[in-house]
């Protein structure tokens, strides 16, 4: 299917998603939140497609934030009437139960680096650059970033971001665990790809479940869980793939996964 903002590609098991707006530095427009919502429902659907990459067009930026533009002249009260931002979260990031990874290629800031944020983990171009500067426009982060930034890097660098309004490079991203990677740019998208390649052909339950433990561990106390965690462990454990996998590791061969 065509997109208006956006580019779609399946390699192999893995979907290719570009935000492809390069003249307004990818900002994000209300088309792009529904073209990607989209692109994300069809890649959730396909049993074949195992996981996902979501870059931005040229070398400039991923996303240098929402479309200010669009927001500019929009009347106040539609903002909260709107409930505006909600969908990239609940139709968005609930809605993907599948591993995707952010392949960050330049500027990330306001709502580009919130994206970001939403993926699974975020594999940087040495090029990249990531901030939260709202704070300039006379507002605040709206996508997650006073969250997430928050979780990711820890109360002194996300206040520092998102008071100052400050960018932070990759090197430094990656020092305060924002970014899992740096590569260099012009080898970014092929070790995002490299990378999904490799979720790609893991058990799909377990890597469904992997995904799952990792995000409660946001949402919950210790105690709750590990008790989660033990409860997945033990529900994969009577799985087909379960078998297999361990069968296949005794036997010294690659296994051949079912999915079930
Ligand atoms: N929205 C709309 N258009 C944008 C944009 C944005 N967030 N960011 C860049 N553009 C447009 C520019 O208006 C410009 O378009 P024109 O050529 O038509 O004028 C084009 O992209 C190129 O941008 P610049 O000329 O500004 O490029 P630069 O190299 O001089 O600067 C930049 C690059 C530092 C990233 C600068 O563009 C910038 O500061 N952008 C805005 C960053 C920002 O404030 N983001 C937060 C937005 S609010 C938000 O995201 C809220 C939220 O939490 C969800």
């Amino acid at each position: 299917m065509d997109y208006e903002t956006i580019l779609v590609e399946q390699k192999g098991a893995v979907t290719l998603v570009t935000i492809n707006r390069p003249q307004a530095l990818n900002a994000l427009n209300s088309q792009v939140l529904a073209d990607l919502i989209h692109a994300f429902a069809v890649f959730e659907a396909d049993p074949a497609q195992r996981c996902a990459v979501l870059t931005g067009s040229g070398d400039k930026a991923f996303a240098a934030g929402a479309d200010i533009k669009e927001m500019a002249d929009k009347p106040g009260a539609d903002f909260y009437a709107q409930d505006f931002f909600a969908d990239w979260t609940s139709k968005l990031v609930k809605a993907t139960r599948k591993p995707w990874i952010a392949a960050v290629n330049g500027f990330a800031l306001g709502g580009g680096c919130e994206v970001a944020m939403m993926a699974d983990f975020i594999i940087a171009a040495d090029t990249a650059r990531f901030g939260q500067p709202e704070i300039k426009l006379g507002v605040a982060p709206g996508m997650g970033g006073s969250q997430r930034l928050t979780r990711a890097v820890g109360k002194a660098k996300a206040m520092d971001m998102c008071l100052t309004g400050r960018m932070m490079d990759a090197a430094e991203a990656e020092r305060g665990g924002l970014v899992s990677r740096v590569v260099p740019l012009a080898d970014l998208v092929a070790e995002a790809l490299k990378a999904a390649e490799a979720i790609a052909a893991m058990p799909p339950l377990a890597a469904l479940a992997n995904k799952e433990l990792v995000n409660a561990a946001f949402e919950t106390t210790l105690d709750q869980g590990l008790l989660h965690e033990r409860r997945v462990f033990q529900i994969l454990a009577a799985t087909a793939d379960k078998a297999e996998g361990m069968a296949a590791f005794v036997e010294k061969r690659a296994g051949v996964w079912q999915g079930r």
